[in-house]
């Protein structure tokens, strides 16, 4: 299905001639979708996105995608809910099509991985629902082989109770030297830390970081910056963004400095009853931060069928600059992320794209960014995707 806005002013520096992009959308419809994405130079108002290839080999519950661009590998992970989850392996072909190498069944529950360790031969995952850290050798990639797993207990409940019944771990991702798999877990308000072996595929638990209690960490993103590195920490119940200065002890540790604690709209600012925080992403030139924000109904924007005269209820997307010697972020904008519940977005690597998976509207949009300030500037296109949508990511 193919829906594009009307024109607005044309920006005649944005992406490359005609460049056509490939994106992946995965879906609790038990899908993933190849879009094909494509941008007219000079007049950026007649951008179109065609779905060109859709895949069920995920199984049930497609829950995350993770791109080994090198490599022609996708990795899919599925929740599973009821039944185990799974991970699927695929090679990635150029006319959008997926071939599926292999399946394996893996602890309830995944959500998030990535790829780490000696050649990217490992690949870690966060279990939500099966409170677990698992990882696996991908050195063949037709034949996926499990490697370590810990499953983590609470002897109570979290302060949120409901939300915070049991441990889950909600992302796996590398600190910038990529020595260390990071773990942040929404239930034990913890963010894990693994050590990975050198020269291999294995790793030893180490030191995690206490978040604060009820915070509910999700995801997490990094800047190494000449003297520093910093962490920039999303935390869904408390709906804040805290920033740390990342230390690498000499007992091969990390050791984490807390800098400051902020809402998800900035300082000083509240968020609507029911909001849950989301994504948070470095832009590829490293200068900004966005994140997004669920649960918000913030903004109403004009429909995205433009025959249809009823306005849509949409969340939000808040952009930060950063500052490199304090870490600081300053807030430069909040901008309607296209629809309800913006689980994951993704920033190409030009950083003048954003791609918005809404999982409530089952619903992609394409948002235009100008580079220089970090603004978002206005919808490219739109695209329905079938049940609820929970990443999409360019093939870059
Ligand atoms: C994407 O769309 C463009 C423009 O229609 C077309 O030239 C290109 O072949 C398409 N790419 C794929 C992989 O289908
Ligand atoms: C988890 O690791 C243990 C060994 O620590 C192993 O016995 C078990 O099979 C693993 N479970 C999964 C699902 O890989
Ligand atoms: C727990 O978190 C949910 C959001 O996921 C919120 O709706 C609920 O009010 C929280 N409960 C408590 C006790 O804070
Ligand atoms: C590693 O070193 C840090 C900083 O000196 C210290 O706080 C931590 O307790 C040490 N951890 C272990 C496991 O020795
Ligand atoms: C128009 O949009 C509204 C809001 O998304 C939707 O509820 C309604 O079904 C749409 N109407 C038509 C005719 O598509
Ligand atoms: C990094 O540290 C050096 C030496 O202290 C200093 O000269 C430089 O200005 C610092 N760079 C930044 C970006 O703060
Ligand atoms: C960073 O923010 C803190 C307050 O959170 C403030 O005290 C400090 O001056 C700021 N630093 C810079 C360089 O803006």
């Amino acid at each position: 299905m193919l829906k594009i806005l009307g024109a607005g002013l044309l920006s005649l520096q944005l992406v490359t001639p005609s460049s056509a992009t490939l994106l992946y959308v995965s879906s609790y419809a038990g899908t993933i979708t190849t879009l094909n994405l494509t941008v007219p130079s000079g007049d950026t108002s007649s951008a179109s996105i065609d779905t060109i290839s859709t895949s069920t080999g995920c199984a049930s519950s497609p829950s995350w995608l993770t791109l080994d661009y090198p490599k022609s590998l996708l990795y899919c992970t599925n929740e599973g809910f009821t039944t185990p989850g799974s991970i699927s392996s695929f090679k990635t072909n150029n006319d959008g099509s997926l071939v599926q190498l292999d399946q394996l069944d893996v602890i309830l529950g995944p959500v998030s991985a990535v790829v780490f360790g000696e050649g990217g031969h490992g690949l870690a995952l966060a279990h939500y629902s099966g409170s677990s850290f698992s990882t696996f050798s991908t050195a063949d990639p037709s034949a996926l082989a499990p490697l370590q797993n810990q499953t983590y207990t609470l002897s109570q409940p979290g302060p949120n109770a409901t939300r915070q019944d049991a441990p889950h771990p909600h992302q796996a991702l590398l600190d910038p030297t990529g020595q260390y798999i990071l773990v942040p877990d929404l239930g034990a308000d913890l963010v894990r830390v693994f050590r990975v072996d050198k020269g291999g595929i294995t790793w030893t638990a180490v030191d995690p970081l206490v978040a604060a209690p009820g915070s509910g960490p999700r995801h997490a993103a990094f800047l190494r910056t000449e003297n520093h590195t910093l962490m920039y920490l999303i935390s869904e119940l408390a709906n804040t963004i805290t920033g740390y200065e990342v230390l690498y002890n000499s007992n091969s540790t990390l050791g984490f400095t807390k800098l400051f604690v902020t809402s998800t709209h900035g300082e000083g600012k509240s968020v609507p009853d029911g909001t849950s925080a989301a994504e948070i992403t470095l832009t590829p030139d490293e200068k900004f931060l966005v994140v997004s924000s669920r649960g918000e109904n913030s903004f109403t924007i004009p429909n995205f069928d433009s025959s249809n005269s009823t306005e849509i209820v949409s969340d939000a997307l808040i952009s930060f600059s950063v500052d490199y010697t304090s870490g600081n972020l300053t807030h430069v904008q909040s901008y309607p992320s296209g629809g309800r519940f913006p689980r994951q977005f993704s920033v190409n690597k030009a950083g003048n794209l954003v791609a918005v998976g809404l999982q409530s509207d089952s619903r992609v949009v394409i948002i235009e960014r100008d580079v220089k300030t970090g603004v978002l500037k206005r919808f490219l296109a739109s695209t329905t995707v079938a049940g609820e949508v929970t990443a999409v990511i360019f093939n870059e």
